[in-house]
């Protein structure tokens, strides 16, 4: 039974967990949120300085969280990529510290591969196969899973320009509804109507998806408009044609595959109109639905953690301790290592 200390800090999110076994045993998050918001978006070289900052007392909150010390570590999982480059080097650096310290494994894992584990930690292992919808800031992946520990991941498609994350961003900025824009614009849309505007619904290909025209058409739309602005009616429009689009493509490509289980996960996978519209699509068509509950859909420790016990319970290879980052990993398996 190895306990696994896990350690996020990709973007603006510190985030330590611990996890025996598929179970999540403590976790903490120190966050840089409110520092980035008079820029708009997260400013690389602060959020790393706030890494530095809380990383060691993160890991010690989330220790207590679990009732335990450092002494019970048995491995450290760490997010080697994608992210800031500055804010990798702060997670990965002090993962090595530890484990070199604490003279146990140390295991480099792809940020994004953690979003689909997170979902173990709350309803068990993944079936042989499913497939993974990835919803995050910067990116969206329309994915082919099997044992997230040992096999390739395959990319039936990813979004041709803009995340979906970063459409809502973009379109709250647009709207002056503020950062982070998921949020902000889920809470504008409650009072709106998702029918008032029939904003388009681009894509490239069966799978592939393109936000980056949508953010242009409600540009557009808001320049074209004379008078107060429909705020609520333009949230929960452009939220509509976005969870729309999703759940269209990931559900054909579960009927497509003949797959029977569905994952969403990343930060928009907190979005209650997608959760909602996910739930509705999925009964009909007779798929299995896993989301993780929101506050495992954003960006956090407990994640990277669940990805290092799944390597571990798989013997995988461990991580060198000349491990660099890589800010633009491309997801091809859960495992990263990055040596030179
Ligand atoms: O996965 P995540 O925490 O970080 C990345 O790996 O990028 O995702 C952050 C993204 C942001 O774009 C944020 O606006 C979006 O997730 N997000 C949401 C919601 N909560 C966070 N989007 C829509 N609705 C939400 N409730
Ligand atoms: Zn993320």
């Amino acid at each position: 039974m190895s306990v696994i200390l896990g350690i996020e800090s990709s973007c603006d999110e510190t985030g330590v967990g611990v996890v025996r076994e598929g179970e999540l045993l403590g976790d903490c998050l120190s966050s840089s949120m409110d520092e980035h918001k008079r820029f708009g978006g997260v400013v690389p070289e602060v959020a790393a300085r706030a890494h530095l900052q809380a990383m060691v007392p993160t890991v010690h909150a989330a220790l207590d969280d679990a009732g335990l010390g450092l002494a019970d570590i048995d491995a450290v999982a760490v997010t080697a990529g994608p992210g800031l480059a500055t804010a990798l080097q702060v997670g990965v650096a002090s993962a090595k510290a530890y484990a070199l310290s604490l003279g146990v494994p140390l295991l480099g894992v792809h940020h994004l591969a953690g979003h689909v584990a997170a979902d173990t930690l709350v309803h068990g292992p993944l079936p042989a196969e499913s497939i993974g919808l990835i919803v995050s800031g910067g990116h969206t992946s329309l994915l082919q899973l099997q044992d997230l520990a040992t096999d390739p991941i395959i990319h039936l498609g990813d979004t041709a320009d803009d995340a979906a994350g970063e459409a809502f961003d973009k379109v709250a900025r647009l709207l002056d509804l503020g950062y982070p824009g998921g949020p902000a614009i889920q809470r504008a849309a409650e009072n709106g109507d998702p029918d008032a505007i029939a904003f388009p619904r681009p894509t490239t290909g069966r799978f592939g998806f393109s936000f980056s025209g949508l953010k242009t058409a409600v540009a557009r739309w808001v320049k074209r408009h004379e008078g107060p602005l429909p705020v609520a009616d333009l949230a929960a429009s452009f939220q509509e044609a976005v969870v729309d689009v999703l759940m269209s493509k990931a559900v054909d490509a579960c009927t497509s595959h003949g797959i029977g289980t569905l994952v969403i996960a990343g930060g928009v996978a907190a979005n209650a109109r997608l959760r909602k519209v996910a739930e509705q699509r999925c009964a009909e068509a007779d798929i299995t639905l896993r989301i993780p509950p929101p506050r495992l859909c954003t960006d956090n420790g407990a994640m990277i953690a669940a990805v290092g016990d799944l390597l571990v319970s798989a013997e995988a290879k461990w991580s060198a301790l000349d491990m660099t980052t890589d800010p633009s990993a491309p997801l091809t398996s859960a495992a990263i290592s990055c040596t030179h």
